[in-house]
């Protein structure tokens, strides 16, 4: 019975963290626009869309890093990408259509919402995603970006 008790509790607790959202109009925007490929919660998808629950908030406290999320939702990204041995490609679409503030308030769901580390980063502002929208580029070149951060950043 004890044992009952017990798990009811953390099913409680849990589904009281669930609901702890910090950035909910991007979270909004993530369910709409974004889990059709990446899941709910950011869990990804195997040989399809990766996860986005562990290197969004390692890139977040770095500039390069927030470089890259900023221009991977604007301009997509496209090419066979590989975390923790599984690999995906599939193409992401870009996402310019939406608004800097949309983007800006995405990210910070993305990066303090669905990661549990975020290196110290400062929130996304709708400033930083419009600079950036400044010099577009395209889905492969984000990709080579890509693979550069992460061999500087050693992840
Ligand atoms: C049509 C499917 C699709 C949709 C919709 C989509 N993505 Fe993606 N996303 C991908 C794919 C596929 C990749 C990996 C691209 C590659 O393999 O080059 C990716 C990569 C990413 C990455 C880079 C992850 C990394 O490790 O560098 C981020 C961040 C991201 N998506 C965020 C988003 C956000 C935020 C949205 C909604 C605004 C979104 N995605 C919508 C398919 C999608």
């Amino acid at each position: 019975m004890s044992a009952l008790l017990a798990l009811s509790a953390s099913i409680v607790s849990a589904h009281a963290l669930a609901q702890s959202v910090q950035y909910a109009s991007g979270k909004g925007i993530f369910d709409t626009k974004c889990a059709v490929c990446h899941q709910a919660g950011g869990k990804g998808q195997d040989g399809l869309a990766p996860p986005l629950t562990q290197l969004p908030g390692r890139y977040a406290g770095d500039a390069a890093g927030r470089r890259q999320l900023g221009l991977t939702v604007l301009n997509g990204m496209f090419g066979a990408i590989t975390i923790k041995d599984k690999t995906y490609n599939f193409k992401m679409p870009s996402f310019a259509s939406a608004s800097d503030e949309e983007l800006a308030s995405v990210l910070n769901y993305v990066v303090f919402d669905l990661n549990a580390k975020h290196d110290k980063a400062k929130p996304f502002t709708a400033a930083e995603i419009k600079t950036l929208r400044a010099a577009p580029m395209d889905g492969a070149q984000v990709r080579e970006n890509r693979a550069a951060l992460i061999k500087s950043l050693g992840l």
